[in-house]
């Protein structure tokens, strides 16, 4: 079974290699020129761990090529996927425009039966506008003879184990409203339904809302602690004792109940907000999920509340060295990323900031470009030369085991702003350094 999939970020490149991996043959379409010239160069063009290896190897045994020609990949693949972008519109929602281009061209060149697959998050009834643009282009070209079908197979990767996700996912959703489509894409995956059966099969529209409902449940928990740590900071609990106290019941389980700094990336603050708009626009309003969203704006915020308290308001003209720019680690990728809202909130106030990422900095760089309130430090401990206290936004592995005699004897002010609860309270006061985290200040 030959495979097209229009689309080379994320959500694209990772399963067109994995897909290849298996044994298929992938032909990734993109219309960025310079991205499939630096693709077929053998560029990786994201920090993703495994992807390099997979896209080397598959590329070079042929099973996986990179083309701008849509009209001839569209003729090669019997399954033609769709993990275009869908960016936010200013009110909210998400802007189909790349998704419904796809569809209007493969209806444009294609010769033969084929299945379309969204794999963008999209909102709920998409696929049926993709239905509607492929046989409208069809009935154009007079060429309503021929069969298609559009299935809905949301994605659920993580970025930094992406590679693995995809390999080896938890759940694989089809959502489909024939039942020869849904034994094709069975087929498809089988290289990836090992075990037991991870398949769920379920009609288009469900699949589709199962991806936002998916993400907003994850993005409602992370909100839920958030608040739960700020009212612990108050009461004086330590919210570190109660996750683990509440994650030990296995109906609330320990993952995704981590305070912190705001939940950021490409998808979190992306998809609740398109959920938000979806019910907005049928006349529902999701509450819960507003919120959800409220609270996250003010958790990006809270570190910075904090820092400000800490310096009597008096932040102008002070530095601070940061650890972490990216939105989690294990990824350059720094789209609506915690630490962006702090250093800007540090700039507005007069402050410069020294950081350092192991991913990131390049990505910072074209972010903010050259100014000189940043300076961004090539070893991790440069971050402290000069500063007034030391901010941790990203818990990278790198940040775990800092040097505490180190960073007490070369900040002016002995202080630590931990927006990931990653230090011990103890240790730090054992070294005479103020902690301040998410939700456990009466811990230090
Ligand atoms: C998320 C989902 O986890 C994936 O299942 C989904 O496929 C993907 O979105 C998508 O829709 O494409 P991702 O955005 O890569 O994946 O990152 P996560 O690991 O989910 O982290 C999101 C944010 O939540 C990060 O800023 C992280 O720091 C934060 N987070 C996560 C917390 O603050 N606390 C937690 O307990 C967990």
């Amino acid at each position: 079974m030959k495979i097209t999939i229009f689309g080379t970020g994320y959500v694209g490149l990772v399963q067109a290699a994995v897909f290849a991996d298996a044994g298929y043959e992938v032909i990734c379409v993109d219309i960025d020129e310079a991205r499939v010239a630096r693709l077929k160069a053998g560029e990786v063009p994201i920090f993703e761990p495994g992807l390099g290896t997979l896209l080397k190897d598959n590329a070079e045994a042929e099973r996986l090529t990179f083309t701008t020609d849509a009209p001839a990949a569209i003729r090669a693949g019997e399954v033609i996927f769709i993990a275009v972008g869908t960016p936010s519109d200013e009110d909210g929602s998400a802007d189909l425009q790349y998704v419904l281009a796809v569809a209007a061209t493969i209806a444009e060149h294609m010769e033969e039966p084929r299945i379309v697959v969204t794999k963008s998050t999209v909102p709920v009834g998409t696929s049926a506008k993709v239905r509607a643009e492929i046989a409208r282009v069809l009935k154009a070209r007079g060429r309503e003879d021929l069969d298609y079908d559009v299935a809905s197979n949301p994605e659920f990767l993580k970025e930094g184990s992406a590679v693995a996700d995809c390999t080896k996912p938890d759940r694989i959703i089809i959502g489909v409203d024939r039942a020869d489509s849904g034994q094709r894409l069975r087929e498809l995956y089988a290289p990836f339904n090992r075990n037991h059966d991870k398949i769920i099969l379920m009609d288009v529209y469900s699949a589709e809302m199962t991806k936002y409902a998916a993400n907003c449940i994850l993005a409602t928990k992370i909100s839920f602690m958030n608040e739960m740590a700020s009212l612990a900071d108050i009461l004086g609990a330590d919210i570190e004792k109660v996750r683990l106290g509440i994650g030990s019941d296995p109906r609330i389980g320990y993952q995704f109940i981590y305070p912190g700094i705001g939940y950021g990336g490409s998808c979190f603050p992306k998809d609740v907000k398109a959920m938000i708009h979806t019910a907005e626009s049928v006349g529902f309003d999701a509450e819960v999920l507003r919120s959800v969203e409220d609270r996250n704006a003010k958790q990006k915020r809270m570190l910075f509340d904090k820092i400000t308290r800490y310096f009597d308001g008096e932040l102008a003209g002070r530095t601070f060295g940061l650890w972490g720019l990216a939105f989690k680690p294990n990824t350059d990728d720094m789209r609506e990323s915690p630490a962006r809202v702090l250093m800007e909130l540090l700039w507005e106030a007069g402050a410069k900031v020294r950081a350092h990422d192991p991913e990131a900095m390049e990505e910072c760089r074209r972010i903010y470009g050259e100014r000189d309130d940043l300076v961004l430090c090539e070893q991790r401990d440069d971050v402290l030369t000069g500063a007034d206290a030391l901010i941790l936004a990203t818990e990278w592995k790198n940040f775990r085991v800092p040097d505490f005699k180190h960073i007490k004897a070369t900040l002016t002010h002995p202080v630590i702003f931990d927006g990931r609860n990653i230090y011990d309270p103890a240790v730090a006061a054992r070294y005479g350094l103020n902690l301040f985290g998410v939700g456990r200040d009466s811990a230090s």
